[in-house]
């Protein structure tokens, strides 16, 4: 199982397993964390366990995630690539709320530059409206605004985020796609074809929620078989989820470094065929 993966007509050399920075913000996601050095500790204990490939949004926080990866860990190492996305922002309730129109979009983009201390952003998804999964709309306008945003040099690569194949479809008319990002996990498999659609073209695919999110995977099968293995439910979770797919890349989010540690160390445990099909089942 090969442990890294370039998307299509890209120099990235992605290591399999990354890291999801939302869980650095506050509470919902809301303002700074508990423990800001913590945050701190986890982002460069994540670049020590050689993850090279973190998501972000400048809507965590909002600001706020951004501003912790900034301090952990700029000036950025050559070979990290940060994914941030764009589409959504927080309305003063905390509420996630569409801003998708060109001057939305362009001011995320250099909300995100600043934030991060960037002159350019390596990739950024574009968000698609739906809070319950792709609600299928036309995302050619916003593509649009995103690929002049490109051709202006401020962003190298564009993916997807919470679309459903046609959504790819119409925006690969629009510009190259180079990853889609949408909720994914053992108990959640909606994109079964998609992800292999995906792979055929050499776009990656990026579950979120890969440990099930605010509501953690719980299975009987998933406890057995991580007791089985000498590993924890999570760690089986993430495993299967790379033997899935050769273009899925994981992005788990922890604020803990031992759970960071659990998170990369799946990347050794080897499923069997018998161990997948009981999983495929849950
Ligand atoms: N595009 C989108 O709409 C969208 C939506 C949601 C998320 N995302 C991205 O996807 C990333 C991953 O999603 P997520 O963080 O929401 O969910 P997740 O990775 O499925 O789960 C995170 C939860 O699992 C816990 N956890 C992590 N590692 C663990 C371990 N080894 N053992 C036990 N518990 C563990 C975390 O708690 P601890 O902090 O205690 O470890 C946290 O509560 C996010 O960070 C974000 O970058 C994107």
């Amino acid at each position: 199982m090969s442990k890294h993966y370039t998307p299509r007509n890209t120099d990235l050399q992605l290591n399999r397993i990354g890291y999801g920075a939302m869980q650095l913000a506050g509470p919902h996601v809301w303002g700074p964390p508990k423990d800001r050095a913590a945050a701190v500790a986890v982002l460069r204990a994540a670049m020590e366990l050689g993850i090279n490939h973190i998501d972000t949004s400048d809507f965590y926080g909002p600001h706020v995630t951004n501003q912790i990866i900034r301090e952990a860990l700029h000036p950025y190492r050559d070979d990290l690539t940060i994914v941030t996305k764009i589409g959504f922002r927080r309305g003063e309730d905390q509420s996630w709320l569409p801003a998708a129109s060109a001057e939305e979009l362009r001011s995320a983009v250099h909300d995100n530059l600043r934030n991060l201390g960037l002159d350019v952003l390596d990739v950024v998804n574009y968000r698609a409206p739906g809070l319950e999964g792709a609600d299928g709309s036309s995302i050619a306008e916003p593509l649009k605004a995103m690929l002049r945003l490109k051709e202006e040099g401020l962003i190298r690569h564009i993916g997807l985020s919470n679309v459903n194949a046609e959504q790819v479809a119409e925006a690969q008319q629009i510009t190259d796609i180079v990853c889609v990002q949408n909720h994914y996990n053992l108990a959640h498999r909606k994109d079964d074809a998609l992800i292999d659609t995906l792979a055929a073209q050499g776009i990656a695919y990026v579950p979120f929620f890969p440990l099930g999110g605010f509501s953690p995977l719980q299975s009987e099968v998933l406890t057995q078989t991580a007791a089985a293995l000498h590993a924890t439910p999570m760690q089986v979770a993430l495993a299967w989820l790379l033997q899935r797919s050769p273009n899925m890349l994981v992005i788990p989010g922890t604020s803990s470094v031992t759970h960071l540690r659990e998170n990369v160390a799946a990347g050794a445990l080897q499923l069997d065929a018998a161990t997948v099909q009981a999983l495929n089942a849950i």
